[in-house]
């Protein structure tokens, strides 16, 4: 969608669709007053009879015969002063679905001006292009026969409280977030014939173009030279090779300490040999989020210029069943020279990271953070609200917390115990695979933790937000918003 923004009072202006906001127990919002001035009362009329409170996101559209204003899109924005930031975001997607459901070609967005708790003028307009995109995101491109209705192409916002010099950044940095997360969502969305390990190499090669992002593919046998036992073992029974990208942004001086960023990249988890049930077993096609996560961050890092150093490194594979697939009992050794009894073929997710999270120790990490769809367990304490966050290091895992919540695209902590750890004794190696029913987020995160000692870690358990399932079945682009707040507060220190 094309983007304008204007100075200018919503009354000025000739649109096919106007977004104003309705607060509750308080009437019209400032602008909104003077639409209704303009349209001689009509929409106080219908806010006095009570058709919309201007509870969080409701919508009405008023539609009218004559006028420059042929449509008014009036938006619930809660008590005056009281709106969320979480609450701000869902109203701007809502109001831009209701658009598009009336067939309009361009709309003006003034919900843009109306403050949000605790959030700046410059946030409102940056998230409200972010809400505007999430509403638009179409994965149609597997489908023969087209949409019939075209989607709006045009819209405006309104940011009468902010100068144009800083209107544009915020404009900039919204659109480069948004492209970044319907990037990821493309990947995400794509079958797993389609986006396959190879298909994600490419997909990292291409980003690879601009002089600050260096791209690099390790194949099997280079994991075989470097004794990447555990990612291999899971990638034994795919006829996909197993691939481990690495993508350096240097957006600072050499000498300074990058940010690793490691993204689990399971194109299909059918199980392997302890399979998993046939009832949503398609959604497994979303364990490469993490993957997608950080191919995303990285690509809006390197579009905004933000002056850090950044790795992404993604080991991506299958995991499937197959006369040469993983068994489990099976002993692997991984590449920080720790055993690993793989008592659960299913558990492959910390096979590949672990041995991602020791290669990442060449890099002298300042912080790396893993982002991963790792447990079920964590969609069953945290549902699809937050991502698990479990870290070795307080000052980091309270960095991930902030960014989240600043960005509304939350993760809630959970310990990591050296109490848990023993879930993960074996009789026959260092460790096993899995730590029992109890726990199962946490113990996947003492398991990891066990290949990060000399650095400060956090790991992002994304099971329940990377993607939705149902009707509304698809990625869903989080944590993106998050990492990109935490890489932004990273480069210029407050
Ligand atoms: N990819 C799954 C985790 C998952 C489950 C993601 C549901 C999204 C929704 C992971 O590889 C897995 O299978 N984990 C097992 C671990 C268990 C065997 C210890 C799980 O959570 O059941
Ligand atoms: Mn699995
Ligand atoms: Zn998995």
């Amino acid at each position: 969608m094309e983007y304008t923004l204007t100075q200018e009072a919503p009354e000025k202006f000739a649109t096919d669709c106007l977004m104003i906001g309705v607060h509750e127990n308080a009437g019209l919002s400032g602008p909104a007053a003077a639409i209704d001035r303009l349209l001689g009362g009509e929409l106080a009329a219908i806010v006095q009879r009570g058709d919309i409170e201007g509870k969080p996101g409701q919508t009405l559209p008023v539609l009218r015969s004559t006028g420059s204003i042929p449509r008014v899109l009036l938006v619930g924005m809660g008590v005056p002063g009281a709106l969320k930031p979480a609450q701000y975001k869902e109203a701007v997607v809502r109001a831009s679905q209701a658009a598009i459901e009336l067939h309009v070609k361009n709309f003006a967005n003034f919900l843009s001006e109306i403050p949000v708790k605790d959030r700046s003028v410059e946030w409102a307009l940056e998230q409200a292009v972010v809400a505007s995109e999430e509403a638009l995101y179409r994965f149609d491109r597997l489908k023969t026969r087209n949409p019939v209705r075209a989607l709006p192409h045009g819209c405006t916002f309104g940011v009468s409280g902010l100068s144009k010099e800083k209107a544009d950044i915020a404009l900039s940095a919204g659109q480069a977030i948004a492209r970044s997360i319907s990037f990821a969502k493309d990947l995400a969305n794509l079958p797993g014939n389609m986006c396959t390990p190879s298909y994600l190499a490419e997909q990292a090669q291409a980003l690879g173009t601009t002089a600050e992002l260096k791209v690099t593919v390790l194949e099997e046998s280079d994991m075989e030279t470097l004794g990447m036992g555990a990612l291999l073992a899971v990638a034994q029974g795919s006829h996909e090779p197993a691939k481990l990208l690495v993508l350096e942004y240097a957006g600072a001086s050499a000498g300074e300490a990058p940010i690793v960023l490691v993204g689990k990249g399971v194109t299909f988890d059918s199980g392997g040999i302890s399979i998993k049930p046939a009832a949503s077993m398609d959604e497994m096609k979303f364990d490469m989020c993490g993957a997608a996560t950080v191919l995303a961050t990285i690509k809006a890092a390197s579009e905004m210029k933000l002056p850090l150093n950044l790795i992404g490194l993604i080991p991506t594979t299958e995991n499937l069943p197959g006369g040469s697939a993983i068994k489990p009992g099976d002993i692997v050794t991984s590449l920080s020279g720790q055993t690993i009894e793989i008592l659960n073929t299913d558990a492959e997710g910390r096979l590949i990271l672990c041995d991602a999270l020791t290669y990442a120790e060449r890099f002298k990490p300042a912080a790396v953070i893993d982002i991963a769809t790792l447990t079920g367990a964590c969609v069953i304490a945290l549902g699809s609200q937050a991502g698990g966050l479990l870290s070795n290091n307080e000052a980091l895992s309270a960095e991930l917390d902030q960014a989240g919540q600043t960005a509304a695209d939350r993760v809630w902590p959970l310990p990591l115990w050296d109490e848990y750890q023993k879930q993960l004794d074996s009789n026959f190696a260092d460790m096993a695979n899995i730590g029992g029913r109890e726990a199962g987020t946490i113990t996947a995160a003492c398991f990891l933790a066990r290949f990060t000692e000399s650095y400060a870690w956090a790991h992002l358990d994304i099971a329940g937000i990377a993607y939705k399932g149902g009707k509304e079945k698809g990625a869903t682009g989080r944590p993106i918003s998050l990492l990109i707040e935490f890489l932004r507060r990273r480069a210029k220190p407050s």
